[in-house]
């Protein structure tokens, strides 16, 4: 599978050293606002100055939408109208308008599209999956989850320059915690129930906090869970909680790993870092996951119209 990448930012380092490391998929062509950016490429990757220019000559089967989150919207619709595949960095857009308008677009044209999930390839993610899919640790049913995305992007009254390229505390951190519940809770079985969110109408980000309460139900067994997404905190903390009736896990996604409390034993800790960085772990993740739907012809619109249901769902409350 050939790719071509919109946007040479802080990410796209990290997808490009996944693609290096994933049989399969190769990296090449890109495109940039910025040409500078080229630099930034490796010598067997041709850089377009001009979008239209690469989707009229790109040999790329699709393209990764690597730009700030608040072009999404735009760059993906340029992409699906020039009759090519759109890869996007999660999440696809910011508004349920935007939503519809791409999927019924790319329908249209019988396009796949595909969202880039990447925290839920995260190490201690998919260790947790493979635990629970072996009925390893004897746990029981899921009662409850606490599911805490923060970063440290508002300091002083102000953004701070990790925020760039990012549209909102809630819109950047419910994404991705609702991509990592969704691989142990089926999204279908999960509703919301309130959603609240700070905006600060002088700061240029949809809200600097978010939360959102959902109930579910697994296993027969209904339970509640609360998303928490802040950049007030002034730290880097991602990290997912889950209540089971005999114990609790905790899964760090920043530091990739696990500790695991089993009522009446000792607490385990399971370190899952690599020697490479969790980002690239997380994509190496995620084009795996690609070239194989996109050999099949899948993509992965489905998982993804759910959780955007459920994130929206939160942020309309507001
Ligand atoms: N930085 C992270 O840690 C991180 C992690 C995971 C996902 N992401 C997601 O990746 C996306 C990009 O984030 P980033 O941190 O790399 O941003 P960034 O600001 O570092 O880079 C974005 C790049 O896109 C370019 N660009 C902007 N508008 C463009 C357009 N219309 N066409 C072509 N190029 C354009 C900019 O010149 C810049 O080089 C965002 O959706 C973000 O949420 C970022």
């Amino acid at each position: 599978m050939k790719i071509g990448l919109i946007g040479i930012g802080k990410i796209a380092n990290y997808q490009m050293q996944a693609i290096s490391h994933t049989k399969g998929i190769s990296l090449v062509d890109a495109h940039d606002l910025d040409p500078v950016k080229a630099e930034e490429l490796p010598g067997s990757v041709t850089f377009f100055e001009n979008f239209d220019q690469m989707m009229k000559r790109s040999t790329a089967d699709a393209f990764l939408v690597s730009t700030p989150t608040p072009t999404h919207f735009e760059v993906a619709m340029k992409i699906i109208e020039a009759d090519r595949v759109a890869i996007v960095e999660k999440p696809l857009c910011t508004s349920p308008e935007q939503e519809d308008a791409l999927r019924t677009a790319a329908t249209t044209r019988k396009l796949p599209l595909y969202t880039a999930f990447h925290p839920s390839y995260g190490r201690e993610v998919e260790w947790w999956v493979e635990q629970r899919a072996q009925k390893n640790f004897a746990l029981g049913k899921l009662l409850g989850f606490e599911s805490c995305f923060a970063d440290p992007y508002y300091l002083n009254g102000d953004l701070t320059l990790g925020a760039v390229g990012k549209a909102g505390a809630w819109i950047d951190g419910g994404a991705s915690s609702l991509s990592v519940l969704a691989r142990l809770i089926d999204p279908d079985e999960m509703e919301l129930v309130d959603g609240r969110m700070t905006c600060i109408p002088s700061l240029k980000c949809s809200e600097v906090q978010g939360l959102g309460i959902y109930r579910f139900v697994v296993d027969g067994q209904p339970g509640f869970g609360i998303v928490d997404t802040n950049w007030t905190l002034g730290k880097n903390h991602k990290m997912t909680r889950l209540w089971y009736e005999n114990g609790s896990i905790e899964l760090d996604h920043a530091k990739e790993f696990a500790r695991l409390n089993h009522r009446g034993g000792d607490e385990l800790v399971f370190n899952l870092a690599t020697d490479k960085p969790r980002l690239v772990n997380h994509y190496c993740g995620v084009f795996a996951n690609l070239t194989e739907m996109y050999g099949k012809g899948e993509d992965n619109q489905e998982m993804s119209r759910k959780l955007h249901r459920l994130l929206f769902a939160a942020n309309s409350k507001k």
